[in-house]
């Protein structure tokens, strides 16, 4: 059991001010970071504190519970890792139960989180694991019985493991939630409480998203104690976006998605369903951009690929499901389109932070149908957004103002992926929803 910390009351509601805002020009080490962790933040080129950063950082690093929101693209995953592993530094970690956990929705999540946080950790003596489905267990588990400090998972692939016996939850001093409010909607909420159940109440609780609403109170009050609240960034998604509306024949929107993607920057695509970014992937493709696919219906291994792919510039356009809403960060993607418009306003806030990240240019444009436009004008005025709206065909000259000079056509290719045969490692109701993946029988259509 973690010491340090008095043990505090079940059901709490009050939230905590935060401190007055860090004076400008304030560095890592002024904040209380360690000088090794500053180190390796300056090896990475990291030497400013971003604002959520600056804000956090002294609460987070002194203990306290943290409901932190800033816009997308940020630094928030910063804001966590360095107290954590600060956290942690120092003590021991027995095997199967690690001692600090980050819980995220998607794999990709995982893998990128965990990325940010092994050499912090590992400047500190400490080791950082991933845990998520689609993949097979054994190394997951050999990493848990090899003393992992830190387990970054996706709830159900956790829940699993706990159920078998590799994982023991109750030595874990500070657990993150990274993009919370997805971890308390519907589809993860009851497996996040059971997971969070697990640990001690009087370990350090901090949630993260850009979009921190109401949605996390159910797990705030039962598991955070006055908590501090730090809300930077009053618009969400970021104010230098360019955001357009298109209005096109549903006949027509194969041919304007194409001409957006032709110009020379990355651009990432966003479709509803699995079957629907295959099939756009594959339009791009034919049309002379090779897109690379992410989606539920690919393995593990293909979505991996994938995204390397897209991340070194092998491919400049990807086409993908939610599961690449939140979180992903890929330099440098200059254009987000809504080839399908998202379900909903926070959907739209996430989708569109893949561009315009830390502060950079970006442009996002939302194709819709006629049939579509009363929903997406109540979505974008959820969002707070105001976008140039337009009627357009393949041919239109807003498209060209929008994708910039074409780039080389390349000759039809064969598609990056394949979807794969079905998952066969157990993966776990909660992993599914958590990773997009999908058991048994494929059904194209399906989300995610
Ligand atoms: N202090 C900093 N100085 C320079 N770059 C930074 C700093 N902090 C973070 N970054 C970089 O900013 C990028 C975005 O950070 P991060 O992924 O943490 O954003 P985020 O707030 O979690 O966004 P999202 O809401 O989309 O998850 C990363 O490439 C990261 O390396
Ligand atoms: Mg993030």
């Amino acid at each position: 059991m973690p010491a340090g910390r008095p043990r505090k009351p079940r059901l709490r509601r009050s939230g905590r001010q935060p401190g007055p805002p860090p004076a400008p020009g304030v560095t890592f080490a002024a904040l209380g970071v360690a000088a090794a962790l500053v180190a390796v933040l300056a090896e990475d080129g990291i030497t400013t504190p971003r604002p959520i950063q600056a804000a956090v950082l002294p609460d987070a690093l002194a203990g306290l519970d943290i409901l932190g929101r800033a816009q997308t693209g940020s630094g928030k995953t910063l804001g966590f890792s360095l107290p954590l592993v600060a956290r942690l530094a120092g003590g021991h970690t027995m095997a199967c139960r690690p001692r600090g956990l980050v819980l995220v929705p998607t794999r990709e999540l995982a893998t990128q989180v965990q990325a940010v946080l092994s050499p912090l950790a590992a400047a500190m003596g400490l080791t950082a694991a991933v845990i998520f489905g689609g993949t097979p267990q054994r190394p997951q588990v050999t990493a848990l019985r090899h003393r992992a400090d830190i387990v970054v998972a996706c709830p159900g692939r956790l829940a699993d493991l706990i159920g078998q016996g590799h994982c023991h939850l109750g030595d874990v001093e500070a657990v993150v939630l990274d993009e919370a409010d997805q971890m308390a909607d519907l589809g993860f909420l009851p497996v996040v409480r059971q997971l969070l159940e697990a640990t001690p109440p009087e370990g350090q609780r901090l949630l993260f998203s850009a979009t921190l609403d109401r949605e996390v109170d159910v797990l705030a009050r039962r598991f955070l104690t006055r908590p501090a609240r730090h809300d930077v960034d009053a618009a969400a998604p970021p104010a230098q976006i360019v955001h357009h509306l298109l209005t096109v024949t549903p006949a027509d929107r194969a041919g304007v998605v194409a001409a957006l993607a032709s110009g020379e920057g990355r651009v990432l695509i966003f479709t509803r369903t699995r079957h629907g970014a295959r099939k756009l992937a594959r339009q791009l493709t034919m049309a002379g951009t090779p897109a690379a696919e992410l989606h539920g219906d690919l393995a593990q291994g293909a979505r991996s690929r994938n995204l390397a792919a897209f991340g070194s510039g092998e491919v400049r356009a990807m086409v993908a499901t939610d599961i690449a809403a939140r979180g992903l960060h890929v330099d440098g993607i200059g254009l987000v389109i809504h080839a399908d418009p998202p379900a909903e306003h926070k959907a739209y806030v996430h989708r569109s932070g893949r561009t315009a990240r830390g502060g950079a240019a970006g442009t996002v444009v939302t194709v819709q149908t006629a049939a579509q436009a009363a929903g997406v004008r109540a979505l974008m005025r959820q969002a707070g957004v105001t976008p140039r709206a337009a009627a357009a065909s393949p041919g239109s000259a807003v498209l060209r103002s929008i994708a910039g000079p074409p780039a080389r056509r390349t000759a039809p290719v064969a598609r990056l992926a394949r979807p794969a045969p079905a998952a066969t490692h157990a993966t776990g109701r909660g992993a599914v929803a958590a990773s997009g993946g999908f058991r048994g029988r494929r059904r194209p259509g399906r989300r995610g």
